[in-house]
C-alpha cells in the first residue's frame, strides 16, 4: 500500500496525539502505532504533570528546581520556554476534557514529588496518564482529519538514501519523506509518504531487565533516526525510578508513585529503619538520581533484593482516596499498604536523551520533528525532574505543529521513492533466539550499565554487546521482517548508544554516576550530608 499524507505521526502517546489534534487543523494526519492505540507509557503515568498554578509557586522556582535536578546540564532557554508555556498547555488539556483533582475549596489539589520545592503537580488520582490518554484518544478518534493505523510497526524512516543517494551524519540536507511501515495484520510493508513526520515513539526502558515501561518502549524511534543519520545526544542519562513494586514475577514493574513520598511515605531499609538521612538532607524527597543511588548502595550493603516504602502512618481514608491504583495493585498481591510496608526496588524508568531537537521540535533531518520521551530538547539535562515529561511532550508537540504548519504548503512529496525492498526470505523458525538475545541484552545493561557505573563495566558491556549486535544484524538480514526482530535490533542500537555516550562522559553527573569519577561531595557510592 502506498499512501500520501500531510502529517505523519509515529506514536499515539501524549506527544503524538496532542500534536495530531493540532496538526489536523492544517491538513490530513495519519497516526501509525504499533499496538492498540492506547498502549503507551502515557497511559501508565501516575504522579501527574508539573506546572505553576498558584502562589507561592512561581516560574522562577520551577525553573530552579528543574536546573538543580538536571545538574546544570539543562538548556536554560528550553527550561524557561517549557515552564512559562506550561499553564497555557494545561488549560488546553482541561478544555479538551481532562479532569485534574480538586480539593474541597474547589482549587486544584497539587501534589509534590522529589526535587520539587513546591506543591505543583496536577494529577488525576494516581492515574493521571490514563485520564490524559483516554481524552486525547477520544478527541483524535472524533476528528475527521485524523486516521489512526493500529497494529502498524514503523520499520524505518525514508530519506534520499532510499533513492540511492549516500548520506552521512554530517550531510547538510538529509530529508525525511515519510516511513516504511509494517502492517502486522497482512505482513505487508506500506510506504507512507508525508510532507512532515513526527517521531513520538516514547522511551526505551526495555533495554533493562527491570523497568516500569510497557513492552512498547523499545527505543524504535531513536534507533530509526540514528539509522537515518540524524543526531542523538545525552543517551547516557537513564533515569531509574527509586520505587517500583518488588514483585519479580511481573513485567513491567508496577510503579509506586513518588507522589506517595510527597504525601508522607518514608523509605526504610530491610530492618524497617530510615536511611535517607545518611545521603541527603531532602530525605525521601531528594531528586531521583540521589534516592536511586542511595537505595542501590543500601541494597549492596545489605545484600537484599529490595527495601521498603512505609505508608502505614498516613491517614487510611486519604491514602486510599488519593492512591487507589497503588492501593488496589498492592492488595492484589496480598499487601495492604495501610498496615504493611511496600517492598520496593529501583527500575529503569526514563531516558533523558534521544533525538536532538531545537526549540521548535525540529530534528537535524529536514521535515522530521520529534517530541516526547524519544526527543532530547535540553529540558532535563542530566536528570529529569519528576512530572516534567508529560509537560515537555505537550509544549514541544505544540511548538512542532506551529513550525510544521507554517511550511506545510511549500513541501512537495517525493514521488520517486521506491517501495520497500525486502531482502530477507527466511521465515524465522527459532523465535526463541530473539527472546534469548533480548534477555542477554537486558542482562548486560542491568549488570554493567546500571545506576552505578565504571569504565571497566562499560567496556565489558560493549564487548558483550558487539557479539549480540553481529548475530542480530545477520538474523535481521536473512529473516522475513517481523516486529520482534526489529524491536530487539532497535534495543541493541539504543544500548550501544547509551554505552558509547556513557564512555565518553568522563565525569559523574546527574544520572550518570561512575566510581572512576567521584563527585566532590561524594566518596564512591557513599554520600555525605553536607550538614553532618
Ligand atoms: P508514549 O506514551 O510511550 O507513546 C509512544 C507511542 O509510540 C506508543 O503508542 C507506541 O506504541 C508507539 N510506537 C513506538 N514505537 C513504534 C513503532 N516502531 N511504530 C509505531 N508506533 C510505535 N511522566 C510525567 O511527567 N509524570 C508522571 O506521572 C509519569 N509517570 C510515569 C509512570 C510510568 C509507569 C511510566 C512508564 C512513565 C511515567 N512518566 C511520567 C513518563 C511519561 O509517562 C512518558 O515519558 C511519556 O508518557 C512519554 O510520552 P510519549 O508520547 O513520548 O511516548
Ligand atoms: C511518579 O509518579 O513517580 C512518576 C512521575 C514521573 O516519572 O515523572
Amino acid at each position: 500500500m502506498r499512501k500520501y499524507v500531510d502529517f505523519l505521526v509515529i506514536g499515539s502517546g501524549i506527544a503524538g496525539l496532542s500534536y495530531a489534534l493540532k496538526a489536523a487543523k492544517f491538513g490530513k494526519v495519519c497516526i501509525v502505532t504499533k499496538g492498540k492505540a492506547e498502549e503507551s507509557a502515557t497511559k501508565y503515568a501516575q504522579g501527574g504533570i508539573a506546572a505553576v498554578t498558584y502562589t507561592p509557586d512561581s516560574y522562577e522556582k520551577h525553573i530552579k528546581d528543574t536546573l538543580i535536578a538536571g545538574d546544570d546540564l539543562n538548556d536554560e532557554n528550553i527550561v524557561k520556554i517549557t515552564i512559562t508555556e506550561a499553564p497555557e498547555r494545561i488549560k488546553e488539556l482541561i478544555e479538551l476534557g481532562v479532569e485534574f483533582d480538586k480539593n474541597e475549596s474547589g482549587k486544584y489539589d497539587l501534589a509534590k514529588e522529589g526535587g520539587h520545592s513546591e506543591f505543583r503537580v496536577l494529577h488525576h488520582k494516581d492515574q493521571t496518564g490514563l485520564e490524559i490518554e483516554r481524552i486525547l484518544l477520544t478527541r483524535a478518534r472524533e476528528n475527521e482529519n485524523i486516521e489512526i493505523l493500529e497494529n502498524h510497526f514503523t520499520v524505518d524512516l525514508i530519506t534520499q538514501h532510499h533513492l540511492g543517494v549516500e548520506v552521512n551524519r554530517r550531510s547538510p540536507y538529509i530529508t525525511c519523506y515519510g516511513a516504511y511501515v509494517l502492517n502486522n495484520e497482512n505482513r505487508q510493508i506500506d510506504t507512507i509518504l508525508a510532507k512532515t513526520t513526527l517521531m513520538a515513539t516514547g522511551g526505551a526502558g526495555n533495554v533493562y531487565a527491570t523497568t516500569t515501561n510497557p513492552a512498547i518502549a523499545t527505543g524504535d524511534g531513536i534507533a530509526m533516526v540514528h539509522r537515518a543519520k540524524g543526531i542523538l545526544e545525552k543517551m547516557e542519562f537513564i533515569q531509574f525510578h527509586p520505587t517500583s513494586l518488588y514483585h519479580p514475577s511481573e513485567k513491567p514493574s508496577f510503579l509506586i508513585t513518588e507522589a506517595l513520598r510527597g504525601f508522607g511515605a518514608v523509605l526504610k531499609d530491610i530492618h524497617g529503619n530510615e536511611f535517607m538521612h545518611k545521603y541527603d538532607t531532602r530525605l525521601s524527597l531528594a531528586p531521583r538520581d540521589i534516592v536511586a543511588r542511595a537505595i542501590d548502595n543500601e541494597l549492596k550493603i545489605s545484600g537484599e533484593d529490595h527495601l521498603y516504602l512505609d505508608a502505614r502512618h498516613l491517614p487510611k481514608d486519604e491514602l486510599i482516596h488519593h492512591f487507589p491504583g497503588v492501593y488496589a495493585k498492592c492488595l492484589s498481591i496480598g499487601i495492604d499498604i495501610t498496615h504493611e510496608m511496600i517492598p520496593v526496588v529501583p527500575a529503569a524508568h526514563y531516558i533523558c536523551g534521544g533525538i536532538k531537537v531545537n526549540e521548535w521540535g525540529e530534528s537535524t533531518i529536514q521535515n522530521l520533528y520529534a517530541s516526547g520521551e524519544c526527543a532530547s530538547t535540553g529540558l532535563h539535562g542530566a536528570n529529569r525532574l519528576a512530572s516534567n515529561s508529560l509537560l515537555e511532550s505537550l509544549v514541544f508537540s505544540h511548538r512542532a505543529v506551529i513550525h510544521a504548519s507554517e511550511r506545510i504548503n511549500e513541501i512537495e512529496y517525493c514521488h520517486e521513492i521506491p517501495d520497500w525492498n525486502a531482502e530477507g526470505t527466511v521465515m524465522n523458525e527459532e523465535m526463541v533466539l530473539i527472546t534469548q538475545s533480548l534477555k542477554e541484552l537486558q542482562g548486560i545493561m542491568t549488570n554493567y550499565v546500571g545506576i552505578v557505573r565504571s569504565n571497566l563495566r562499560l567496556q565489558r558491556a560493549s564487548d558483550r554487546l558487539d557479539i549480540l549486535n553481529r548475530e542480530t544484524e545477520l538474523l535481521y538480514k536473512r529473516s522475513i521482517l517481523i516486529e520482534k526482530i526489529c524491536e530487539v535490533r532497535n534495543l541493541i542500537k539504543v544500548a550501544d548508544l547509551i554505552i558509547r555516550m556513557a564512555k565518553e562522559r568522563k565525569e559523574s553527573r546527574g544520572l550518570h554516576f561512575s566510581i572512576d569519577y567521584p563527585k566532590a561531595n561524594e566518596i564512591g557510592t557513599i554520600y555525605f550530608n553536607p550538614e553532618d
